[in-house]
């Protein structure tokens, strides 16, 4: 999501270009795997009734589970209605931007980054000041 458009599944990316430099934007689209990118894994659950979703882990405890799907949507599941759980290190994001998107296509993606962060409003995510520092 950028500015209030797209999805719910991975971090909001409205001030994501404001302070990182390009070639760090361009290296978090063409290769999301990489640890430093954060990436959460995937995991597919397939429930005993039969239904498989995919999506990332949000929580976890002895007795449930709780996953966010590709929709967004978020799924409440006790581990006693779950039939199987494949956890998968690779993030959801797609990792071939680089060999499908031109090199035209990835610097409008950067720009367009760069560009939301310029007029999003909220605070600096890397230059979070302590709570006591009034504007
Ligand atoms: C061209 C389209 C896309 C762009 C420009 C883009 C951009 C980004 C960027 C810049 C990050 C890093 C965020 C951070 O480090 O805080 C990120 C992370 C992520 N993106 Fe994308 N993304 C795109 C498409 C997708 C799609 C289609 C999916 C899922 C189906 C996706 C899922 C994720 C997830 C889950 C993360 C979090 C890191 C992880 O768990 O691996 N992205 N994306």
């Amino acid at each position: 999501m950028a500015a209030g458009a797209g999805g719910f599944i991975a971090s909001d990316l409205s001030s994501y270009g404001r302070s990182r430099p390009v070639e760090e934007i361009r290296e978090a689209i063409i290769k999301p795997n990489q640890p430093s990118n954060g990436s959460r894994g995937t995991v597919t659950i397939e429930t005993r009734a039969g239904q498989t979703l995919t999506g990332v882990l949000r929580n976890e405890d002895n007795f449930s589970l709780q996953l966010q799907s590709l929709d967004g949507a978020f799924h409440l599941l006790m581990k006693s209605d779950v039939a199987s759980v494949k956890r998968d290190s690779n993030s959801l994001m797609p990792a071939d931007y680089g060999s499908t998107l031109s090199a035209g296509d990835l610097n409008d993606l950067v720009s367009f980054l760069i560009s939301v962060a310029q007029h999003d409003k909220s605070p600096d995510p890397k230059k979070t000041e302590p709570s006591d520092e009034e504007e």
